[in-house]
């Protein structure tokens, strides 16, 4: 890729649809009665596994483009698979469908690509075996791994991570309890589930950290309309406001409190940002969002803060590095067992490029004000390694070459034909 300062950006996109909603639509809409219409969904690798692992449990579903429909069974309608459910890249496909195959008094098993195959899913078999699920897996802990289901004990769990995945399939197999089941987390993880659980008709309430539900709600199919993806437009986001000269109306994007963390900390980066024509979108906060070049600096970025931008780091470390000062990130061990190590790979290949990065533990710091010059990328097959950096590479000195560029299809397949038509 051949890149130099020369290009501004302006103009208006709408981004593809949220990753997470439109999972839980399928999901949802498949252990519902009736036939759920999804508009807007995203066509990512990642929510195609989450349809091919549904129609292997029987649910017949038509994806039309950006239009799907789900002929739901039921709670206890799916059938029995006789193949493996091959989840791909997805964790959310993972530990969300093991929250509903818990419930189902048949074994299932998962497998999926050399990345989820290092992901750890310990963190979904404690709560669901607390609750009666059973699996067999390897010692590594992660797929592929078989689950068998059935007759559920309620829980209260305590998760010693904030996990919306983690938070979810225990809720999801609490549909399937004999009793309340609950779970309260650390800090408050994105809460689409929920959301969209009341939705369909479940008896779901939450108060501060934990979300209780009841058993055997009777769901109904829903006409769902998902919004843009606010992980998907923080690109443009970084985008805008590191090109000098930028302006960037992005339509239609999720603002859910629980997601919007990028938002946030460009703000106290000193981003100039504006949100317009704020409504309610299918039980989601929806806006556009403005964006103009800005001049940014550092800030800490920790606590509770984490969950609502835990997706975001990667381009909000390339922010980093074109702000004045220092940012620094803590808090934030879950980006080691993301689609790749978060912390080395962003520091490995921010640093190839002039930056400069200290990777942490938890977290890393970033110095801002390094010019980046262009550098061959090690993407880990990652999507968002490879987007972040691509908007990076935009606006470094000299060419930067990718091992994988691809691999954007997980979320977002058409990321770079969306760049080229803002650019000047
Ligand atoms: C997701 C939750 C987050 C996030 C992932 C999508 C979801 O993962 O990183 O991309 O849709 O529930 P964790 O729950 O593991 O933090």
């Amino acid at each position: 890729m051949e890149t130099t300062r020369k290009h501004i950006f302006r103009g208006e996109l709408s981004v593809p649809g949220d990753k997470s909603i439109s999972h839980r639509g399928i999901m949802l809409g498949a252990i519902a009665n009736g036939t759920t219409e999804i508009t807007n969904f995203l066509q990512g690798a990642d929510c195609l596994s989450t349809i091919s692992c549904f129609q292997k449990l029987g649910i017949a579903i038509e994806n039309k483009g950006s239009q799907a429909l789900v002929h739901g069974r039921g709670l206890h309608g799916l059938a029995a698979p006789s193949q493996v459910l091959d989840v791909g890249n997805s964790g959310t496909t993972t530990r969300l469908i093991s929250g509903i195959l818990a419930g189902q008094p048949f074994p299932s098993t998962l497998d999926g690509d050399a990345s989820i195959r290092r992901r750890p899913m310990k963190r979904i078999f404690t709560p669901l075996s607390a609750m009666g699920a059973h699996f067999q897996c390897q010692d590594s802990g992660c797929a592929p791994f078989t689950i068998q289901g059935g007759n559920l004990r309620h829980i209260h769990y305590r998760s010693p991570i904030a996990s919306a995945q983690v938070k979810s399939a225990v809720l999801l197999a609490g549909l399937y309890g004999d009793g309340i089941t609950r779970v309260t987390e650390p800090v408050l993880s994105r809460n689409h589930t929920e959301r969209m659980l009341a939705g369909f008709g479940a008896d779901i309430t939450s108060e501060g950290t934990t979300a209780s539900i009841r058993p055997e709600p009777k769901l109904e199919a829903q006409s769902i309309h998902v919004p843009g993806d606010i992980s998907s437009a923080a690109y443009f986001i970084a985008l805008g406001l590191i090109t000098p000269g930028s302006e960037i109306l992005i339509q239609n994007v999720g603002i859910n409190p629980t997601r919007s963390g990028i938002l946030t900390a460009a703000v106290a980066m000193g981003a100039e940002l504006t949100l317009l024509n704020e409504r309610n979108v299918s039980g989601e906060p929806v806006a556009d969002i403005l964006v103009t070049s800005s001049s940014l600096h550092g800030t800490v970025i920790e606590g509770a803060q984490i969950p609502t931008l835990i997706d975001e780091i990667p381009i909000i470390a390339i922010m980093a590095a074109f702000a004045e000062g220092a940012t620094t990130i803590k808090d934030a061990q879950e980006l080691k067992v993301k689609e790749s190590d978060r912390i080395a790979v962003v520091s490995e290949n921010l640093n190839a490029m002039g930056g400069k990065v200290t990777p942490m533990e938890d977290g890393m710091i970033i110095e801002g004000g390094y010019p980046l010059h262009g550098a061959h990328i090690r993407t880990f097959q990652d999507h968002r390694i490879a987007m972040s950096f691509y908007i990076a590479a935009l606006n470094a000195d000299g060419e930067s070459t990718f091992d994988d560029r691809s691999c954007v299809a997980v979320s977002y397949p058409s990321f770079y034909q969306d760049i080229e038509v803002l650019m000047q």
